[in-house]
């Protein structure tokens, strides 16, 4: 779900549906904003479906007010219906509030108020939220007292925005999930994600666990979970707006895969020496000496990007595992004293990694996080962090960021590998260079790629496998993932030596494969696409250009430049992507928004 609320000098409803609508990727089945009406009234308007709706709705209407709040819904308690969405308001209709996350808490609340004669009219948590907070206005606490007081009530994880009729203030608090604060000349914001008001500010604050934040439009103060008062600075981010802008693409996906030479570039900027080694400013060398074992934990996009290094501290004889953020959560691995648990996670916020994180801590592990963002919950709560710096991601289906964490993910590997066997990886020299030279190469497949004539001879069959070896099971995995996020047709993704074991029951003329070759093990990866090949199904290979095998063999041929088998997968990952947007293009999907998926999961 996503957040947006602005107090300003003048009219803000504008802002309030731009803040939606830069956020919509984290959720939009529903929307909605409220905004003050006369002084003791608040008008509230919402609507199931997309922000388009909501804007037909505001288009109806005279509203206007220097004051209101907004947000966009991933649904987690209730169907995504008008009364479902947000924001929520009491009996009185002069407190209104939008809320990320879950209230564990949230029947027992609803009985108890119902008890004492509340009347609820949606099925959702949050509704008790603004019903906590009638109580103690009613029992004459300030506003401020009464929301603390209401916020202290709660269980869960979440992140709330009051607007309460009356005020010139907002109120906002969060534990566990994101809030940031954005200061402009004549306005503030308060949102779940920075894109949100980029185009407005780019000084933010961002708040902990367990803040209260006043924000009027000349300012902000922030008191703790106890009333003392706390000092929370501002930073600068350095995202442009056009970052976040789809700048003529006619998807922000499109855009992003477009995107790649760009931000791999960033990534690796300044990290890799002339001789091949390398040098992350936080980590030394020495940095991890005494790590024993590499945990990584992460879900979708990032485990893949998790297995993808993996794979290399492995080789290289460093015990390394890629949990599953979801299943680590409740079921994690034994930590030993000197291991080493790395999140991986393009936003930072996903509950199911920090709930990771946060055990990992507990049990004594040393924490790390790879993330895209700055100043999020990962990268505070870990005890460092290293930024893939692939900028703003607003396609649900992640694209920029795998290849920015697979290549943060190798500096960092190869650092480990250093410092826990005492000597670089073996050919790390040539390594280094085939991801120096990763940019180029991404940008030569983009230019040269011939995925959207395929597409449309193979839209439309019965199912689609993928399969490789070595990181060509990564990208399998991937590009399966991405190929059912987007085109919503039946796509599993398998490591080639699985495939005997089960899968190819299912192969058939009408499944083609898509075989994912990183130029090691070949004689195993050309045996397991003969293993289809002789069961009709079509192959589509994607490979070094130079391997005349796998280009014999194939019914259609992606290549890439060849190069070291730890940067072919991105290269083959990059046709990947391609294949699933035409496909999906071709099928007229919501590309960027693909139906029930929101690009951050904030709740567990
Ligand atoms: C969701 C998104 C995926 C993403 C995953 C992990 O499932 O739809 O695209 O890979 O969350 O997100 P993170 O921000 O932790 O990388």
């Amino acid at each position: 779900c996503g957040i947006t609320a602005c107090v300003a000098d003048g009219d803000v409803v504008d802002e309030l549906l731009t803040g939606l609508a830069n956020l919509e990727y984290r959720g939009y089945d529903s929307s909605g904003i409220a905004v003050p009406r006369g002084d003791d009234d608040i008008t509230v308007l919402k609507r199931a479906g997309e922000i388009d709706a909501l804007r037909d709705a505001v288009a109806e209407t005279t509203l206007a007010a220097n004051i209101g709040i907004g947000h966009t819904r991933w649904s987690t308690h209730g169907a995504p219906t008008d009364a479902n969405a947000h924001p929520h308001t009491d009996c009185t209709g002069a407190v209104s509030v939008v809320h990320n996350g879950i209230i564990e808490n949230h029947e027992a609340l609803r009985d108890e108020l119902r008890e004492r004669g509340h009347r609820f009219t949606s099925d959702t948590d949050t509704e008790v939220i603004p019903h906590l907070i009638e109580e103690g206005l009613s029992d004459g606490l300030a506003t401020d007292e009464a929301f603390r007081r209401a916020v202290d009530r709660l269980e869960g994880s979440f992140a709330v925005v009051l607007l309460a009729a009356g005020e010139t203030s907002l109120y906002a608090t969060r534990r566990g999930s994101p809030l940031v604060l954005g200061l402009g000349e004549d306005r503030q914001f308060l949102a779940s994600d920075v894109p949100s008001f980029l185009e407005f500010t780019d000084r933010v604050v961002h708040l902990e666990d367990g803040d209260v934040v006043e924000v009027d439009r000349d300012g902000y103060a922030v008191t703790d979970s106890d009333g003392a008062h706390v000092t929370r600075e501002p930073t600068t981010v350095d995202w442009q707006p056009e970052d976040a802008e789809r700048d003529g693409y006619e998807h922000y996906m499109l855009k992003e895969i477009n995107e790649q030479p760009k931000a791999l570039d960033r990534t690796i900027r300044g990290r890799i020496q002339d001789d091949g080694s390398v040098s992350l400013s936080s980590f030394p060398l020495g940095a991890f000496a005494d790590v024993s074992d590499v945990q990584f934990v992460a879900c979708g996009t990032s485990h893949h990007a998790a297995l993808y290094a993996r794979e290399h501290l492995v080789e290289q004889g460093v015990p390394a595992y890629a949990f599953r953020a979801g299943e680590y959560a409740t079921t994690p691995a034994p930590i030993g004293e000197n291991t080493l648990v790395v999140a991986v996670t393009q936003s930072g916020e996903t509950a199911d990694t920090l709930q990771s994180v946060r055990h990992a801590r507990e049990a004594g592990a040393r924490t790390l996080a790879v993330t895209n963002v700055v100043g999020s919950t990962a990268a505070r709560e870990c005890d460092d962090a290293l930024f893939i710096r692939a900028g703003p991601e607003i396609g649900v289906a992640a694209t920029k960021t795998f290849s920015s964490q697979v290549a943060a993910l190798s500096l960092l590997g190869e650092r480990i590998v250093e410092d826990v066997t005492g000597s670089p990886s073996e050919g790390h020299a040539e390594r280094a260079a085939a991801f120096r030279r990763l940019p180029t190469d991404v940008q030569r497949v983009l230019e040269e790629s011939p995925v959207d004539r395929l597409a449309d001879e193979y839209r439309g069959c019965d199912a689609y496998f993928f399969i490789g070896r070595g990181v060509g099971h990564p990208v399998a995995l991937e590009g399966a993932l991405k190929f059912k996020e987007i085109t919503y047709e039946h796509a599993e993704g398998f490591g080639s030596a699985q495939l005997k074991h089960g899968p190819l029951a299912l192969v058939t003329e009408d499944t083609p494969v898509v075989a994912v070759f990183d130029g090691r093990h070949q004689g195993k990866a050309l045996a397991n696409v003969e293993e289809v090949r002789a069961r009709g199904a079509p192959v589509i290979a994607i490979g070094g250009e130079g391997s005349r095998e796998v280009r014999e063999l194939a019914d259609e041929f992606l290549p890439v430049p060849d190069t070291h088998p730890d940067a072919t997968g991105v290269l083959a990952n990059v046709q990947l992507q391609l294949v699933s947007y035409h496909v999906a293009d071709l099928l007229g999907r919501a590309i960027d928004k693909p139906r029930n998926l929101a690009k951050s999961v904030t709740v567990e």
